[in-house]
């Protein structure tokens, strides 16, 4: 769906995305997760023809951005819908009309003179249409009943649904999203996210989500990249990348017990080994038994996956290590236990 190969862009003698590969897989929700200024709305932009790149390649559904004339540029905007985290609404207007916007904008016809259109009828069957699509929208993102409030008068959450459903107005086969649950209390983020997902399964839209929040991406992305002062740190499934020995995991600040004495071991939790029982497996397997000292269990996507720290007396070190090595289950030492 988006390929990107190489991809270097600088602000003036300022590198700003260091030598980028990554593909994003259609019907994916794939995450760009960094710090503020790691680039990340910078490369959102490359994506839709809003910012140029010195070298390298961005082909979005097998079109290469940089070389699209206006109109070509034009049809892929519309193909790629875009939500914020200030939301870019028209605040004076009403819910309906912001998301009635861009296809207002997209089916006008502003050749022919206003009285040429109303003699052809064009008006009335363009606008019979965007109200049904509108309403369509509305219901979609469970805002029929605010269609005349004005956008001012709304809740953060509220917006973003108008943002997402204006995002939606074209149809199209992409949706960026450019730290879309920034602004908003945990419950609210929550919420969107959950649309966002719907929206995902149900339409197999592609998304592009942006942001520096990791609650966010543990949610929802599939696969993430991690972006550090424009350059690509580490790229791969979600939960590989927070539930590996060394992985990003690592760095959360993390609470555990230290014992006067024995190894704290942290066994990590993906997908594949989650639902073994491996604890009271290894404890009866080796008729020891340990204490669990720290961990932490988070929803990833559509599953509860995490880690668990347990001590380990130093006597049984060798015996626990030989069974985790042997088992092949994913595990680190903590060596400032
Ligand atoms: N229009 C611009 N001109 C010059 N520098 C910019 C411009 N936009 C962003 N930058 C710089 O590029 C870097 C990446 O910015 P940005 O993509 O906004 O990061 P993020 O979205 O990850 O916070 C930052 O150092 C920022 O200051
Ligand atoms: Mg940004």
């Amino acid at each position: 769906m988006i390929e990107v190969r190489n991809l270097v862009k600088f602000y003036q003698s300022e590198p700003v995305l260091r030598d980028l590969s990554f593909s994003v897989a259609p019907g994916e929700i794939f995450g760009v997760v960094g710090q503020s200024g790691a680039g990340k709305s910078t490369l959102l932009r490359c994506f839709n023809g809003l910012e140029p790149y010195q070298s390298g390649s961005v082909q979005v559904m097998g079109r290469e951005v940089a070389r699209l004339r206006d109109k070509e540029l034009k049809e892929l905007r519309r193909d790629m819908g875009m939500i914020f985290q200030n939301f870019c609404l028209m605040n004076r207007k009403n819910v309906f009309e912001n998301v009635a916007f861009p296809l207002r904008v997209w089916e006008s016809h502003p050749a022919l003179p206003k009285r040429v259109r109303r003699f052809l009828g064009i008006g009335e069957t363009a606008d019979a249409r965007t109200r049904a699509r509108v309403m369509e929208l509305l219901e979609l993102v469970g805002l029929a009943d605010k269609r005349f409030e004005r956008v001012q008068n709304l809740s953060g959450g509220q917006k973003q649904r108008v943002g997402i459903a204006r995002a939606l107005a074209l149809n199209p086969k992409i949706l960026l999203c450019d730290e879309a649950t920034s602004a908003l209390d945990p419950g609210t983020t929550l919420d969107i996210l959950q649309l966002l997902q719907d929206i995902n399964a149900h339409f197999r839209l592609t998304l592009v989500v942006v942001t520096h929040q990791m609650e966010v991406v543990k949610r929802i992305c599939h696969r993430l990249l991690l972006l550090d002062k424009g350059a690509g740190l580490r790229l791969g499934r979600t939960e590989d990348l927070f539930l590996s020995p060394g992985g990003m995991g690592r760095f959360a600040d993390e609470e555990y017990a230290r014992l006067p004495s024995g190894v704290n071991i942290r066994l990590l939790f993906p997908r594949e080994i989650a639902r073994q029982a491996v604890i009271a497996a290894m404890a009866r397997d080796l008729g020891l038994s340990f204490p669990i000292v720290g961990g932490k269990l988070e929803h990833y996507i559509d599953d509860v996956l995490g880690f668990l720290i347990i001590n380990v007396p130093e006597e049984n070190l060798d015996t626990v290590y030989g069974y985790l090595r042997e088992k092949n289950l994913r595990w680190e030492a903590l060596d400032d236990a």
